[in-house]
């Protein structure tokens, strides 16, 4: 099976070939070197060895994991929190679920690690309760490690949420961690800023308890890094983005699969070396990292995968998640998928987002029945635009990035349902992973939520 394939710069490291059986599997393969490490310098020191690895959040955005270290490490309050952000909800994304399966103990080591380096008081890793095996690896991991007294004196407790979208995005994450909806706090209110149990929206100046939430691949990284320095991290991957990564690969390719590879891998090796290329006859029509980003067209395919550069080719990396749509595919069907998707998961809390993010997924569907024409797509663009307006979470954003790009794209393709509709088009599943089939090599799907 294609897991863990060796990359150009350097062997996987983050996913080993088959699942740790138990804590000795793991201190046999150097585990816990990093956690003795980081307790052996002084806090300053492990963050200024991750800040000097150049790591990347792997939950999306990419922003330096260091510099937000340093910066809640240097905040005065007394009271912090550390929460990894296991919830892995975009579509087209299975790595953390990987991860957890397959070595948990390095994602728990990092979180260990951070809670130290954080002076943090406790920590909590957020997954979704359907999470099943994952769960029940990270679990059965935690007890073994606290039996040895091999975490540190930080507990680390699991909250297990729902299966919305939204419970990834941290300031939703930071509601469910304190037991409420996962509905995202306001935009000024990041939680490095204002964090876990500070009484949100009456918090007590001087008591904001400054949470730091990385992603659980970040959380994992950090354990490479520390155990191996950030000189080692560095000669990996790129200078825009160091290290390794495990790419989620899926859609109309020959195998489907999660693939570790280096930071700058292309596009073109990703799909055509790990992926096997397309299907026979077939031509790449588009690909979308999640639903988070504009996609990336065939023109780009030899875009480096790193953060800079999908950003230079006006897309974006995302959490690594690529979603591959062959020529057999229509591209109406798929924005509508998408809108719907975002349109559905929306929590409703501004008003332009829930409207806006509606209003292009009905127009979509009008395109599809053969009810549609020219205003409704000048509609969609304009729906999607707007939907940001006021927005709490950057939710409406990606509905703005991804709808706009593939009507863009695809104009020809928009025109040629006016008034007439799909006929016989392609219906694509929403990539929404639940399970990877490692025999057949490919992902199982679920629909989520298909009513609002
Ligand atoms: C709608 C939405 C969903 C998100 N889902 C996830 C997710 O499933 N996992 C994740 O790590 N980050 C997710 N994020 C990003 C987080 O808000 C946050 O930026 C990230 O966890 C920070 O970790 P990192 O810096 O290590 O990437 C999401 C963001 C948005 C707006
Ligand atoms: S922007 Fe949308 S998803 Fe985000 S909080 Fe507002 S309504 Fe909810």
């Amino acid at each position: 099976m294609e897991t863990s394939q060796a990359s150009r710069n350097g062997k996987p490291y983050l996913l080993p070939d088959k699942a740790l059986k138990n804590l000795d599997e793991y201190i046999a393969i150097g585990g816990f070197q990093a956690l003795k490490k980081a307790y052996s310098m002084p806090r300053e020191g492990v963050i200024a060895e991750v800040k000097k690895s150049g790591l990347r959040g792997r939950g999306g955005a990419g922003f330096p994991v260091g510099i937000k270290w340093s910066s809640i490490a240097s905040d005065s309050c007394a009271t912090k929190y550390v929460a990894c952000n296991a919830t892995e909800g975009e579509p087209g994304t299975f790595k953390d679920r990987m991860l957890m399966r397959r070595n948990p103990y390095q994602v728990l080591e990092g979180v260990a690690i951070a809670a130290y380096a954080m002076n943090a008081k406790k920590a909590f890793i957020a997954m979704k309760h359907t999470f099943d095996e994952a769960i029940e690896r990270t679990a059965q991991a935690h007890k073994e490690m606290t039996a040895r007294n091999a975490l540190g004196e930080i507990p680390i407790e699991f909250v297990y949420g729902p299966e919305d979208y939204l419970l990834g995005e941290e300031k939703a994450m930071l509601e469910v961690i304190e037991g409420r909806e996962a509905m995202p706090r306001e935009m000024d209110f990041p939680p490095y800023i204002l964090g876990l149990f500070a009484g949100y929206p009456s918090c007590i100046p001087g008591h904001t308890n400054p949470t730091l939430v990385n992603n659980c691949e970040s959380m994992s990284s950090v354990t490479h890094i520390i155990r191996n320095g950030a000189d080692w991290f560095r000669s990996m991957g790129t200078a825009d983005t160091p290290g390794h990564t495990i790419f989620t690969l899926s859609g109309d390719v020959q195998c489907e699969g999660l693939y570790e590879l280096a930071m700058g891998t292309t596009m073109r090796e990703l799909i055509e070396k790990s992926g096997g290329g397309l299907k026979p006859g077939r031509k790449l029509k588009a690909i979308f990292s999640g639903v988070a980003s504009a996609g990336l067209y065939p023109e780009a395919i030899d875009t480096p995968l790193d953060f800079g550069s999908m950003r230079n080719a006006g897309s974006g990396l995302g959490s690594a998640g690529f979603m591959v749509y062959d020529d057999s595919n229509c591209m109406v069907q798929v924005a509508y998928v998408f809108s719907k998707f975002l349109w559905i998961e929306s929590c409703g809390q501004c008003r332009s987002c829930k409207e806006g993010t509606q209003e292009a997924t009905e127009r979509l569907e009008k395109l599809i029945n053969g009810t549609g024409n020219e205003i409704d797509v000048e509609a969609i663009l304009q729906a999607s635009t707007n939907a940001p307006r006021g927005n709490r979470c950057f939710l409406p954003t990606e509905h703005s990035l991804i709808i706009p790009s593939i009507v863009h794209t695809f104009q020809r393709e928009f025109e040629a349902h006016y008034n007439r509709g799909c006929q016989n088009c392609r219906v694509p599943v929403l990539p929404k992973m639940h399970d990877y089939d490692e025999q057949k090599r490919e992902f199982h799907y679920t629909h989520g939520r298909l009513t609002p």
